[in-house]
């Protein structure tokens, strides 16, 4: 790459209510509130961060008349926004308070990739599940996703050929 980007530092979307996506994403996902500005026209912008960083997620208020939920939209312009927990005992405890929450997962909990049933050999091999914000914005939680080291192909060329005769057999 002729940038040497890192990762995606932080993602910003619109939301219908920011009162109940503030709510939501500090209450119940525990983002931690780094800022949140009113302006005068009553427009808002909060800056919400999982640990350090000054955000990792932005919301914003859509401008008036943007109906961000419009019905008649199969999907959210955001396909997914997916966020890492450190490992399987953290990923489980996501899963109980969400439920406690009353939020459910619309998929999942699932692993990706052959291991978990499927036939993507290109799958991550991630634990994994699917919820959604207030707006229908989906969400997903992970854990233990592959890492694909610079100069290495996926799948492993050491088992990539056994991955692809498994999946046609
Ligand atoms: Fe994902």
């Amino acid at each position: 790459m002729a940038i040497n980007i890192k990762r995606i530092g932080h993602v910003g979307f619109l939301v219908s209510d920011m009162d109940r996506s503030f709510k939501f994403y500090t209450e119940v996902l525990g983002c931690n509130v780094t800022h949140r500005t009113k302006r005068p026209d009553g427009s808002e912008t909060a800056f919400l961060r999982f640990d350090e960083e000054h955000h990792n997620i932005v919301l914003g208020t859509a401008p008036h008349g943007l109906d961000v939920t419009a019905d008649g939209m199969p999907v959210r312009l955001i396909q997914q926004i997916a966020l890492e927990v450190e490992n399987r005992d953290e990923f489980l405890r996501a899963l109980a308070h969400l439920r406690s929450k009353g939020v459910e997962p619309i998929s999942g909990p699932l692993v990706h990739g052959i291991e978990g049933g499927g036939t993507n050999p290109g799958g991550s091999g991630s634990r994994s599940f699917y919820f959604l914000d207030p707006d229908g914005n989906r969400l997903e939680i992970f854990t233990d996703a592959m890492k694909v080291p610079n100069g290495e192909q996926f799948p492993r060329a050491e088992y990539a050929e056994a991955v692809k005769a498994y999946v046609r057999s």
